[in-house]
């Protein structure tokens, strides 16, 4: 079995039945690790997921010590500081599958689902704990098995499958970790009512004899998870109802059983017409959301992607995560690398948490959440490396003050046995990864140009013309749409200092500039250079790194299966990094007719 950065750990036992709580587990991995030493496990029910080590005693809460255990066995493997008493910034740190009971998961990028086969549950025990034992070293503590699109028979998780889930439920409760199920808003209509209107208290009902049915099965179930109104999803507007008066309907089944209700706000238009201009996508969310703040119940969390776009490689931090002031809300990041290479180019996602965390003060959001980047596949990830995503976003999920340079340096330690030299080349191709995608792919914060539908590779007016609301209006003269006050009024959703700085184009960071603004392609950047010709050396610059990337990783002494893989899919960034460069360089040399400074090949 593939261990990733558990690559130093004693593989877990074959039978698992003397390991029934997350202190057990931590009992088990400190006598393995550390056979000379005892150390005492002092609960303290108080401290939650916290703990505290002094000298050979960890204190803190049943799942508090199974962290604290973790956290000294990375730091006794890979140096990683270690703090006498730690506890989480955010109580639910949650992965989001998006598996379907058919077995393939959308969006995903790793092989097909560990869960699910021929609709129905079918899973390797020793999989799915290998699994969790990742997600709980780096202090993961919720994971939704079901894809937000609740496709048949996944509708059947909370009814004909419950057997099922609870008994997953069971494999993963030693890890500390607690399932959530994505619920479909129509799920009363399947079982034989008109209509699913909150209103109704037939509807009503229904959901609580639901809610009460599951958590007699499984009585530390994290809650539910749906998508609403969303991509075609039912929802509550189809009884002329909010958002607020949806969640709370389920909120308020889930309450009695301390079960939270995580809503999402991925809510826009996507059947916009590209000739009217007086729908600007990013908006949506923040239309809809923040006049119902205070409308939530308690355990209501609204999840809200990072950016107000869709995991684009760069967007701004999403408005509405800085407007809520009286609901809790959850960060989502997406880990699957739908836009950002589908774990065959490198992408190292640590950079840009870092930079949402700059905008977004931590204290402003109380939980988070990550969509999976793991399936069947043998290395769990597709791309070996893609593994330090879920590595850091576990250590991210703990302290959002974690810098990438330390997530990387730790999960390489922890990972393959490296000389400092072959740690140094890796950490730092793995750091600027994300800018050199970015470079070679869609422009200056502009966004999608992507290949529709499968996301993997260039083509500029693939949805240009189409039903998604994600346009560049690039003609002969400019590129962008204007989202300052004086445009769409995206800018104005924002508080003073982030409108200020995106208002104006001097002020506005570069690498979004063709987000807020419509600019011609003369335009001066900061340093001197045109808009095109900027566009020209990004793309010309982030196809030779990838170039060079695949020169570095080849001295790099990964061992086999990783190595071949990793090598593999090297060629093929390569490769569509050229093919990005290409098609983007041609695609604004043909509007614009500039030539580029440096007259550097680009194809007619
Ligand atoms: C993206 C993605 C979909 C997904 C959706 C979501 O649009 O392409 O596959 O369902 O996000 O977050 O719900």
């Amino acid at each position: 079995m593939n261990m990733n950065w558990l690559s130093k750990f004693a593989p877990l036992p074959e039978d698992f039945s003397g390991i029934q709580t997350p202190a057990d587990l931590a009992r088990w991995e400190l006598s393995n690790w550390l056979p000379e030493h005892s150390f005492t496990l002092e609960p303290d029910p108080s401290m939650g997921d916290g703990f505290r080590i002094s000298g050979s005693t960890i204190t803190g809460g049943e799942t508090g010590l199974l962290y604290g255990a973790y956290a000294l066995l990375r730091h006794m493997q890979a140096g990683a500081p270690l703090p006498s008493e730690s506890c989480p910034r955010y109580p639910l740190r949650m992965i989001d599958c998006w598996d379907n009971m058919d077995g393939s998961v959308e969006r995903g990028y790793a092989g097909r689902s560990l869960f699910f086969e021929g609709n129905c549950f079918a899973y390797h025990p020793d999989r799915l704990r290998h699994l969790a034992r990742l997600m709980a070293s780096v202090g993961l503590n919720v994971l939704c098995i079901s894809n937000v699109n609740v496709h048949e028979p996944a509708q059947g998780l909370l009814d004909e499958f419950l057997p099922d889930l609870s008994a997953l439920a069971d494999l993963f409760r030693p890890f500390g970790i607690r399932l959530m199920v994505s619920v479909d808003f129509s799920m009363p209509i399947r079982d034989g009512f008109s209509s699913a209107d909150p209103r109704d208290a037939g509807v009503q009902a229904w959901w609580q004899a639901a809610a009460a049915r599951v958590y007699r099965e499984i009585p530390d179930l994290a809650g539910f998870l749906v998508k609403a109104d969303s991509e075609g999803r039912p929802g509550p507007f189809t009884y002329g109802r909010t958002h607020a008066e949806g969640a709370n309907l389920l909120a308020r089944a889930l309450r009695p059983f301390g079960g939270v209700l995580v809503w999402r706000c991925f809510v826009y238009n996507c059947r916009q017409d590209w000739r009217d201009h007086t729908i600007d996508r990013p908006m949506a969310a923040y239309d809809t959301y923040q006049p119902l703040d205070g409308q939530f119940d308690e355990n209501v969390i609204l999840q809200i992607k990072n950016g107000p776009f869709d995991f684009q490689v760069r967007e701004p931090v999403s408005p509405l995560l800085l407007s809520m002031q009286k609901t809790r809300m959850a960060l989502e990041l997406q880990l699957a690398q739908e836009y950002t290479g589908q774990q065959i180019d490198l992408y190292t996602m640590a950079p840009m948490w870092r930079e949402i965390f700059q905008d977004l003060p931590p204290e402003r959001i109380q939980a988070i959440a990550a969509v999976s980047n793991f399936g069947r596949d043998e290395n769990y990830f597709g791309h070996p490396l893609a593994a330090v995503n879920l590595f850091g976003f576990g250590l991210l999920a703990w302290n959002p003050e974690i810098t990438p340079e330390e997530i990387v340096s730790q999960w390489i330690l922890l990972t393959y046995d490296f000389l400092p030299e072959d740690q140094e080349t890796l950490g730092r191709w793995m750091l600027a990864s994300r800018r050199i995608y970015e470079k070679y792919t869609s422009p200056l914060g502009l966004g999608w140009m992507i290949t529709p539908h499968t996301h993997y590779g260039p083509n500029p007016s693939g949805y240009e013309y189409d039903l998604w609301g994600t346009y560049h209006r690039a003609s002969r003269d400019a590129v962008g749409i204007n989202r300052t006050s004086a445009g769409t009024g995206y800018t104005c959703q924002y508080p003073p200092a982030l409108r200020q700085r995106y208002e104006d184009a001097s002020a506005c960071p570069d690498l979004l500039l063709l987000f807020f603004h419509r600019l011609p392609y003369g335009f001066r950047m900061k340093d001197g250079r045109s808009l095109i010709q900027r566009i020209y050396d990004d793309h010309f610059e982030g196809a030779e790194q990838a170039a060079r990337l695949l020169e570095a990783l080849k001295g790099l002494p990964f061992p086999e299966p990783d190595r071949q893989v990793i090598l593999d899919r090297a060629v093929r960034q390569k490769e569509n990094a050229e093919n990005w460069r290409d098609v983007i360089n041609t695609f604004f040399h043909r509007l614009s007719g500039v030539p580029d400074a440096l007259e550097r090949k680009i194809f007619d």
